[in-house]
């Protein structure tokens, strides 16, 4: 039988950008006899709206049966005033949670057509495709104790940063996995210096290196130089593992030297299932964007690369990954443009619906 997919598009442009991902795994279905079994649920204030919760029991199970899950993304102003524990958010974070989704993947990558649209200067990120690894289910986000108490006349605010060896050495391991696939180069990144889970983090990953993968190359780097290392010269890096705190930053930071949120794909990953393949949750790095919902400006990219990595993680199949990859340079070679891939000169953008076509064409092609 085919592998399954499912496709959570959630709120606001979420379902605007995911109809062009499913335009393009019909293509694949079509095309290149690649077909998977798609199903289709709610997620976040659609789900809220329908079922009074932004996540069933029902979505979580299928979640947690299907090959992958593809999501759009979560949240409106409509629900910014509902209650924490039924927020749009809340689905998202159940969904990583039950999941145990703990190695997200996040690539900064650089399209040549778009390197002039960068902060940095063309030739420090032309061509860049490196890939940030972050732990993504422990760390100072969850760890006890933590809150806000009061200590003789005033509040304190505590969290903990907490890693057990097991969390480190398994996303250690992920990141080592994924860079014999690439350039089989790993940069760890902590704060050993002044943190002892930091300490703990370099022992552990040094362990498992030396144990499992010597013919990676490791190299250590205190985070916050590896910060200034990315805004130098990002190039110098293949993959970089770092904790879940100093993840979140890093790879925001790497996302805005390729340019536009528009542009970036994720993949969230988790233990292996019965039949090898890891648990996955695949989602653009943006939100609903409700400034500009419904009104077709979206662009599906960010999206459509989310699917790439789908392929490419959760079906083995890396050459298809890169064809799609590939169309979508091409269509951006050839000029066209979503609205916020325009620079302050401007230009004519093409809709959401038109930048899914072009990249079908360009597939046709290939
Ligand atoms: P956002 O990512 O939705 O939008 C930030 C800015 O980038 C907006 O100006 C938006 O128009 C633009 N933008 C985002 N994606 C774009 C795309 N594909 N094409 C063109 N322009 C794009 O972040 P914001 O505004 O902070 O949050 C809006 C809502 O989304 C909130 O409810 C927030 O909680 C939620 N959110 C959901 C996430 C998720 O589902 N994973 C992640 C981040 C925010
Ligand atoms: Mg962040």
């Amino acid at each position: 039988s085919n592998p399954s997919l499912l496709i959570l598009a959630g709120d606001g442009i979420g379902p605007e950008v995911m109809n062009e991902v499913k335009k393009i795994i019909g293509w694949y279905g079509e095309k290149r006899d690649l077909a998977f079994d798609v199903e289709e649920d709610l997620v976040g204030g659609a789900a809220y709206d329908a079922h009074g919760t932004p996540l069933t029991d029902a979505t979580m199970e299928r979640a947690q049966n299907a090959d992958a899950v593809l999501l759009g993304a979560v949240g409106g102003p409509k629900y910014d005033t509902l209650d924490f524990s039924v927020k749009p958010e809340r689905g998202l974070l159940r969904l990583r949670k039950e999941m145990d989704l703990f190695s997200n993947l996040r690539p900064a990558q650089c399209f040549d057509a778009l390197a002039d649209f960068s902060s940095l200067k063309r030739e420090v990120v032309a061509g860049l495709d490196i890939m940030i690894v972050r732990e993504l289910t422990s760390g100072v986000y969850f760890g006890e104790p933590r809150g806000i108490h009061k200590e003789g006349n005033e509040r304190v605010g505590i969290n903990t940063q907490r890693y057990t060896e097991s969390e480190i050495a398994r996303v250690a391991r992920s990141a080592f996995e994924l860079a014999r696939r690439r350039n089989n180069k790993v940069c760890s990144m902590e704060k050993a210096n002044v943190m002892e889970s930091g300490v703990l983090w370099r022992q552990v990953v040094t362990e498992i290196h030396e144990a499992e993968y010597p013919d990676v190359e490791l190299s250590h780097m205190y985070a916050d130089a590896g910060a200034m290392q990315l805004c130098r010269w990002p190039k110098q890096f293949d993959v970089i593992v770092t904790d879940n705190l100093f993840g979140d930053l890093l790879s925001d930071a790497a996302a805005m030297l390729t340019g536009s949120l528009g542009m970036l794909p994720s993949a969230s990953l988790g233990a292996p299932m019965a039949n090898g393949r890891p648990k996955a949750l695949y989602e653009p790095v943006h939100g609903s964007a409700p400034d500009i919902a419904g009104q077709g400006k979206a662009n599906p990219i960010a999206c459509i690369l989310s699917f790439a990595m789908a392929l490419r993680y959760s079906f083995d199949n890396g050459d298809e990954a890169t064809r799609l990859e590939q169309a979508v340079e091409k269509v951006l070679a050839d000029g066209k443009r979503t609205a916020d891939l325009l620079g302050p000169e401007g230009g004519t953008p093409i809709s959401t619906a038109e930048m899914g076509d072009a990249i079908i064409a360009a597939l046709d092609a290939s």
